[in-house]
């Protein structure tokens, strides 16, 4: 028997996507949405396309504990998909779950590199410390969890080919972070929310941080200007800004502009998403549990922006 699984985001980007992944893979699957939503014209549209799909919408929000408790009881997961700068919002949703006491797993609101991992916390304001914060409260109430840690979604950065400011990919110079050697991960929204989806009933994943590191989607910035070099048949000029240049850029830039920059300093010079092994550190990787899950890859990516 599938899991009933309660998304709370399914009028965002990647709630839309978990949702459908939740239906398409025939599980019971309930959308937490705010009464705002209805009346907006976008958001209606996707709400009528998962409701004509099979979702049951319950009303709610996270700042109504009642909403929340009732919700929680018509299900077994808990996918929570609201914006990174909200996530300190989840901490009523702790408590809810905890108050409903029928959770078999909860995934809070992450889906980037891992919090416990990454070493900019004196540059990010926050942003992985408070990911962290809930993952403590979610540890101390001992409910049953699953961290998705997918690094960066391809359309986040890799349109422009890692080219803060930019909205597609250069034809004629390019800039590239550090020596360009330190390797990044890159996943598809959609496959994201597929490899979430799959996790949710298995007992390999419970308690556990996965890890998406798929084979054909860890690339250092060399290579992916390389291949893109070989995709359009063009030399680009390059520039390269040391690490000490990049620290000075995201200091100068203001907040929230330079977040962009924090991250590619992250990913690609410190080398947050890459530098330790997924196994050893008592995490698992989702192509390695579900090796039958077709996903794209950064070259057939790279291919439609060609
Ligand atoms: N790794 C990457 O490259 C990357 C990039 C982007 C995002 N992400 C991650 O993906 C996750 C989702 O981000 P997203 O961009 O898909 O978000 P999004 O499109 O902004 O969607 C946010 C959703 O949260 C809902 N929401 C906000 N506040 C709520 C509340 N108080 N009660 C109930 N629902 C509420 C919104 O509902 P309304 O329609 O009512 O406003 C909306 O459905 C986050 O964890 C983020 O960090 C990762």
């Amino acid at each position: 028997m599938k899991s009933k699984i309660l998304i709370i985001g399914v009028t965002g980007s990647l709630g839309f996507d978990l949702a459908k992944a939740s239906v398409q893979a025939s599980h019971p699957t309930y959308g937490l949405v705010r009464d705002s939503a209805f009346s907006d014209p976008n958001k209606s549209q996707k709400l009528q396309i998962l409701s004509d799909a099979g979702v049951t919408l319950l009303k709610g929000s996270l700042q109504d504990e009642e909403s929340l408790v009732e919700a929680i009881k018509q299900v077994d997961v808990v996918i929570c998909s609201i914006p990174s700068k909200l996530v300190l919002d989840q901490k009523l949703l702790v408590q809810a779950i905890k108050r409903a006491g029928c959770i078999k797993r909860f995934i809070p609101s992450e889906f980037g590199s891992d919090p416990d991992k990454t070493r900019v916390s004196d540059l990010d304001y926050n942003f992985y410390s408070r990911k962290a914060e809930i993952r403590r409260l979610i540890e101390a109430e001992h409910i049953p969890y699953t961290y998705i840690c997918c690094n960066f979604f391809m359309r986040y950065l890799l349109p422009s080919l890692v080219q803060p400011g930019l909205k597609s990919p250069p034809r004629e110079k390019v800039t590239i972070y550090g020596d360009g050697t330190i390797k990044g991960v890159f996943v598809k929204q959609s496959d994201v929310a597929a490899f979430t989806i799959r996790s949710v009933d298995d007992p390999r994943t419970l308690n556990m941080a996965l890890h998406l590191r798929p084979p054909g989607n860890v690339y250092s910035m060399n290579e992916l200007v390389e291949i893109w070099e070989t995709k359009i048949d063009k030399e680009l000029q390059k520039t390269y800004i040391s690490e000490e240049e990049l620290l000075i850029k995201i200091k100068e830039t203001p907040y929230p502009d330079n977040m962009e920059l924090v991250f590619v300093y992250s990913a690609f010079v410190k080398g947050d998403q890459t530098y330790f092994d997924i196994e050893s550190s008592g995490r698992v990787e989702g192509t390695q549990l579900y090796p039958q899950l077709v996903y794209t890859t950064i070259i057939e990516y790279l291919d439609t922006l060609a």
